[in-house]
């Protein structure tokens, strides 16, 4: 029914290791709350704002709710939720979400990378992974990437892998207890030279496959 789920994207060589996109698992949750409460300070501006305290927000508790949820958004074809891997390890999350069938034929991507592992690709590469499956087999034919104009890293994120910048969303997300403005970032599959895995290797941003 939901083409292109699940299975396991990649590898992607890179000089860290070798980086995958799995499906997120029910055993993820231990792991899960570690690197999100490790990672409160770099996630918190950048994220939506939720209910309650951030360290019990994310409890290792947390993680079957939740899972559950994106289990059941990827049967019924809406989400694509992985785990970004680096030699099998987890270090951060990639998620496709609001996939639009019929005649948009569209979704948004969205990701963090523990702050352990940034600065060494690991973002750029999974959003390539991510954007090959959506524009391969599941057969998108758009991607939308909303970002705050002052995290400029995520913008480099998305630059590299060929996303255009489309303009300027006023107030458009509830981001750490306020309404944020955010920029638009998008891409659809015609502009894709190849692949965009392939992008990243010629750009001297990954090693190979
Ligand atoms: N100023 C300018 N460029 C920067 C800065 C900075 N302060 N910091 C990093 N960069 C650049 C790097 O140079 C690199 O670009 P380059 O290859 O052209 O030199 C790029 O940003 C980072 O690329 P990666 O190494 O692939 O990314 P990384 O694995 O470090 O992950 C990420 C980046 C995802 C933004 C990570 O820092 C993170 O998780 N941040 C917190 C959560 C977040 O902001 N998520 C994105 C929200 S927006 C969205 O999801 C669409």
């Amino acid at each position: 029914k939901h083409p292109g789920w699940p299975s396991t994207l990649g590898p992607v060589r890179l000089h860290a290791g070798l980086l995958t996109l799995r499906p997120v698992r029910m055993r993820d949750g231990n792991t899960w709350s570690r690197l999100r409460i490790s990672n409160q300070n770099e996630l918190l501006p950048w994220e939506p704002t939720g209910v309650g305290q951030w360290e019990r927000r994310h409890q290792a508790s947390a993680w079957a709710p939740l899972h559950s949820v994106l289990k059941s958004e990827a049967r019924r074809g809406v989400m694509l939720p992985y785990v970004i891997e680096l030699d099998g390890r987890y270090v951060g999350q990639l998620t496709v979400g609001n996939i639009q069938r019929g005649a948009v034929l569209s979704a948004w991507i969205g990701y963090w990378v523990d702050r352990e592992h940034t600065g060494r690709g690991i973002a750029q590469a999974a959003v390539a992974l991510g954007v090959d499956h959506c524009f391969g087999p599941v057969g998108l034919h758009r991607l939308d990437a909303t970002v705050q104009p002052d995290n400029v890293a995520s913008q480099a994120v998305l630059k590299a892998i060929g996303f255009r910048e489309e303009g300027l969303l006023k107030r458009y997300m509830d981001v750490n207890s306020r309404w944020r403005d955010h920029l638009l970032f998008a891409m659809t599959s015609d502009e894709v030279v190849g692949s965009a895995v392939d992008g990243l290797v010629r750009s001297g941003r990954a090693l190979g496959r």
